[in-house]
Parts: structure tokens; C-alpha cells; sequence
């Protein structure tokens, strides 16, 4: 039996209103209706993206993942991280990896752009990582719980939208060892709501939650101006290549018409030569 069919059943799941899991979802409510309506996430509701938006995002989200499962291991044995610290079912980094190197090839690593949003999301991980390990479910829920909710959504409708075939790119929206996702949340929950945590510690989870949202949401805006920019100079790059193109083609119609000229003068010199001739002609025939 899988792993999370077999501990929701032998956890028994109660929820309370002091419970870590319901209070995170509660002051991270509207951050989240924030992230949901932004640019990119509603161009992917709408299935309205592109090859590039997506290969985009995957290299953010490497970012994010890089340092989150690095922290993660890193304090995997501390009290507040290890009720939560699940690997082997929801670790990211090497699905990340494979898509990157399906899109980039061998050479990804080199090839990857992120915005300063994406290091600064990174660079907070890596902080609260070594100073403050009990924020590190703050950011774990905020990623892990997504990607299992809306994420499962938005896989099927990138899969459709770009044609990728045999889960090739889309490995990020897979994850194998967790059977029902549904499931899995109920036990991650309540895994969460195991944590012992001071009031002092709970009120500092509860500000990263929707600092974390905030990260998200930075990424989300910082990687559409930049698809926007490249899409401005695509556009101005058409633009150029079009105007050098449109002498070329006057140039070409100037010598058409040039060449339709001279063929009319020279047709014109010869009828005016002919009148002469009939005329000197007659002059002669006259006299
Ligand atoms: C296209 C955008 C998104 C859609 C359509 C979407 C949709 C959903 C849905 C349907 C749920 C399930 C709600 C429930 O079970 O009560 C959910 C939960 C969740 N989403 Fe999103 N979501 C989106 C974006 C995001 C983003 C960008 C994040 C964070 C980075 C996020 C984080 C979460 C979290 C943490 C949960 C679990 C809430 C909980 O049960 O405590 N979502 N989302």
C-alpha cells in the first residue's frame, strides 16, 4: 500500500481551529486568490501559453526547489521539519532537472534565465534554512500543497496546450509516489499540525506563509515582464527586418519602373525618329 493511503489511515485526522494547517490556509487566503489572478498564472487557466513561458517558469522553479530541498535535507532530523519531510514523495529537483534538460538539452544549467525575484525567493530560503528551520513548513505548504492542488490542473492543461507528449517536460506536475493527492494533503496537514511550536514561533510560520505567497507572486510578475520584453523585441526585431526588406523591395519596383521608363523613352525616340523620317520622307517626295 502506498505511503500516504497507509498513514492517513493510521493518523487519525482531527481538525481545530488552532491547528497550523487551518490558520496557514486562513492568513494566506487572499495571497492566494493574488497569486491565482496574476498575469502568468491566469494565462495558464486560460490555457494561453507559450513554449517559452513555460521553459521560463521551469527555470524559476529550479531555483525555488534547489534551495527549499536543500534546506529541507539539511535539517531533516530538526523537530519541526521532520514530521513534514517527505522526500521521496514529493522532492521536485530531479523531475525539475529532466524537464529542463527535455526543453534545453544537456547543457540547461548554462542556458537558464531567472529574474532577480527568483534568487531573492532562493536567498530567503537559504536564510531561514540556517536561522530559522521552523519556518522552512511556511514555504513547504506553500509549495508542495499547491502543486498537488491547482498544480495537478495546470499540468493536464500544459500538457494539452503545448501537445507535449508521454509526460515529456512535465515531469514537475508528476508525482508518482503519492496515489491520491487528496489523500496525501490530509496527512501533510496533519503532519503539520503536529509541530509543536511556541506562540512566538506559530505567529513567525504564519508571517512567512504569505511571505512565501508574496515570493511566489514576485516570480509570477517579474517573469511575465520579462516574457513581455521579449516578446516587445521579437516584435521590434520583425519590425527591422520588415523595414529592411521594404527598400530592398522599392529598390527592386524603382528598377522596374526605372526599366519601364527607359523601355517607354526609347520606344518614344523611335516613333519620334519614324515621324521624322516619314516627314523628311514626304519633304522629299513633296519637293
Ligand atoms: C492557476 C493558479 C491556481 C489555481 C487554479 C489554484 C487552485 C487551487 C485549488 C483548487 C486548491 C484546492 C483548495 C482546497 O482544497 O480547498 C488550491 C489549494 C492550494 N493552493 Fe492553489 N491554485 C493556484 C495557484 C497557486 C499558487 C501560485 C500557489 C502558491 C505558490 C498555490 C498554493 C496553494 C496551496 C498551498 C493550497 C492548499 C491550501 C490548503 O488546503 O491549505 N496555489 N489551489
Amino acid at each position: 500500500m502506498e505511503a500516504d493511503k497507509q498513514n492517513v489511515q493510521t493518523e487519525k485526522v482531527q481538525v481545530t481551529e488552532r491547528d497550523l494547517s487551518e490558520q496557514i490556509k486562513a492568513v494566506t487566503k487572499d495571497s492566494h486568490v493574488r497569486a491565482e489572478n496574476t498575469e502568468l498564472m491566469l494565462a495558464f487557466q486560460k490555457a494561453n501559453i507559450s513554449l517559452h513561458q513555460y521553459k521560463l517558469l521551469l527555470c524559476s522553479l529550479y531555483k525555488i526547489y534547489e534551495a527549499l530541498e536543500e534546506e529541507l535535507d539539511r535539517n531533516a532530523s530538526h523537530e519541526s521539519v521532520a514530521p513534514i519531510y517527505f522526500p521521496q514523495e514529493l522532492a521536485r529537483m530531479e523531475a525539475l532537472q529532466k524537464d529542463l534538460e527535455h526543453f534545453y538539452g544537456q547543457d540547461w544549467r548554462e542556458k537558464m534565465t531567472v529574474p532577480a525575484a527568483t534568487l531573492r525567493y532562493a536567498q530567503r530560503l537559504r536564510e531561514i534554512g540556517s536561522e530559522h528551520p521552523e519556518y522552512l513548513v511556511a514555504h513547504a505548504y506553500t509549495r508542495y500543497l499547491g502543486d498537488l492542488s491547482g498544480g495537478q490542473i495546470l499540468g493536464r492543461i500544459t500538457q494539452k496546450s503545448l501537445g507535449l507528449k508521454n509526460g515529456e517536460g512535465l515531469g514537475f506536475f508528476s508525482f508518482p509516489a503519492v496515489s491520491s493527492p487528496n489523500l496525501f494533503k490530509q496527512l501533510y496537514r496533519s503532519r503539520m499540525n503536529s509541530i509543536e511550536l511556541t506562540e512566538t514561533q506559530r505567529a513567525g510560520v504564519l508571517e512567512e506563509a504569505v511571505r512565501a505567497f508574496e515570493f511566489n507572486i514576485q516570480v509570477f510578475e517579474e517573469l511575465q515582464k520579462l516574457l513581455n520584453m521579449s516578446e516587445k523585441n521579437e516584435l521590434r526585431q520583425r519590425h527591422k527586418t520588415h523595414d529592411v526588406k521594404t527598400p530592398d523591395i522599392s529598390v527592386s519596383q524603382r528598377s522596374a519602373v526605372t526599366s519601364s521608363l527607359t523601355s517607354g523613352s526609347q520606344l518614344l525616340r523611335m516613333l519620334l525618329g519614324l515621324c521624322l523620317a516619314l516627314a523628311l520622307g514626304m519633304g522629299v517626295y513633296a519637293f
